[in-house]
């Protein structure tokens, strides 16, 4: 689409679902747009209310969402959370003749189930580990039984809030795994079926692409930090930072992941009479034999939204829109900022298990102050007009550098600015990457 085709006098409202820091982003983007007027976001945090318009409705409630962009003439929705697009959030909405960027709840199952997913890749002939599926505990155990005592990871098959995977050194520990995810079901249905595979070692790297379904754009390649501590020591977390370029991933990985990964996923999905549109996540594990996929997303992933869209200069309304218009060969090729960028997340103390919420946040502006600094808002909210933590991941301090080492001396200088009782960060984030580049 060019320029022309949308005057400026037809701004547009739009809607973001969901509250964390890859929506709060998604937010400050879209508002850059010279063709957005007015930016809401459902329900958002205290970061999004400082430059939208936060609207008390939760990510789940279809009904209440479809009557408020109706009243509100909402152009185009993005949604951002996995949990409304595998529950038939862009079905609802386009049953109700509304645009929505995302996948549809049939699409959204190449994450909602690992085990459809990890057919289709197969089907799909795309690089992943080897892998069997079961229906229950007692196959799955006599399948262990069966074999050799070899590291293998255990998939629960649904949405398991990125804990029903447990990756294991040897037979018992799979044993024990299948029996906390089928017998225990330690994550409910999402343990119903499970999927058993090979365990892959090297280096991870995330993969996003944005498609109508026939275009794809390959978005640069980003690295999540998935351990609680440094070193990549400690339990799973969301992700405690990200960095964005990942040099991991060369351009011509890139342009073979194109080929051998994202390509040939969509036209699966396409056969499979699914039709994929909106954010493809490649979760990748970088082998000695290549790239092979580990699982796929199906929205942008948080925290690696944030470094990626610090650094995307197009308007992202544009790219979306376009999308949602079967048009996204249009759009000419994204421009960035040349620049890296690094994205810290702070967290509560405690988290990734319990913590403690309500702590008011200072030293934001000063933060924010600082220069190619977005301290982004992952778990935050207003009381009393004070910022108030609420959630594990609070802050995500995202910043651009000249280089790598220089985007993370930025984004640690203004993470030092902020303070809250219990607030803690890992100190590691894009050592991997500074290391790669020496
Ligand atoms: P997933 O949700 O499938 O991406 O799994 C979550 C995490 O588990 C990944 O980010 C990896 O760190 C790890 N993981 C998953 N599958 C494998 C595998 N086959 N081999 C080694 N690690 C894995
Ligand atoms: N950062 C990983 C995810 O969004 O799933």
């Amino acid at each position: 689409m060019n320029s022309s085709e949308m005057t400026s006098s037809e701004k547009r409202n739009v809607l973001v679902i969901g509250n964390g820091g890859r929506e709060h982003a998604l937010v400050w983007k879209l508002g850059q747009s010279a063709h957005v007027d007015r930016v809401f976001v459902a329900p958002g945090n205290a970061g999004t209310a400082a430059e939208a318009h936060n609207v008390p409705i939760q990510a789940t409630d279809f009904p209440a969402l479809i009557e408020f962009a109706r009243e509100n003439r909402v152009a185009l929705t993005v949604v951002g959370p996995e949990a409304p697009l595998a529950a038939g959030i862009v079905d609802a909405f386009q049953a109700a003749g509304l645009r929505i960027f995302g996948p549809t709840k049939a699409a959204a199952e190449l994450e909602a189930s690992k085990v459809f997913c990890k057919n289709l890749l197969r089907s799909a002939n795309v690089p992943t580990a080897e892998y069997h599926t079961f229906n229950n505990a007692n196959e799955a155990l006599r399948f262990l039984e069966a074999r050799d005592d070899v590291p293998l990871v255990v998939k629960a098959d649904g949405l398991a809030a990125g804990k029903g995977v447990i990756v294991c050194d040897n037979r018992q520990q799979a044993i024990d795994a299948v029996e906390l995810i089928a017998r225990q079901k330690a994550f409910g249905a999402a343990g119903d079926r499970l999927v058993i595979e090979e365990r892959l070692h090297g280096q991870e790297a995330s993969v996003m692409a944005i498609t109508d379904g026939q275009t794809i754009l390959t978005l640069p390649p980003a690295q999540d930090h998935k351990p609680a501590y440094d070193g990549d020591t400690g339990p799973n977390t969301g992700g405690m930072g990200a960095y964005c370029p990942a040099p991991l991933v060369s351009d011509q990985m890139l342009q073979w992941i194109e080929e051998h990964v994202l390509v040939p996923t969509v036209h699966a999905m396409r056969r499979a009479k699914r039709p994929f549109r909106g954010v493809l996540y490649a979760g990748l594990m970088i082998t000695n034999q290549g790239p092979k996929v580990l699982e796929f997303n199906v929205r942008f992933g948080d925290p690696e939204c944030q470094p990626v869209l610090m650094r995307l200069q197009s308007d992202l309304f544009q790219i979306l829109d376009a999308a949602v218009h079967n048009r996204l060969d249009s759009v000419g090729p994204l421009r960035w900022d040349p620049r890296p960028a690094v994205c810290v997340v702070m967290a509560s103390e405690g988290y990734p298990g319990k913590y403690t919420t309500g702590h008011p946040i200072r030293g934001l502006e000063e933060a924010q102050q600082l220069p190619d600094v977005k301290v982004f808002h992952s778990g935050t909210a207003l009381q009393d007009g004070q910022v108030v933590s609420a959630g594990g991941r609070v802050l995500s301090v995202t910043a651009l550098g000249e280089n790598i080492a220089n985007a993370k001396f930025n984004a640690y200088r203004a993470v030092k600015c902020i303070r809250w009782q219990g607030a803690w960060c890992r100190k590691d984030i894009a050592d991997k990457a500074i290391k790669y580049a020496q």
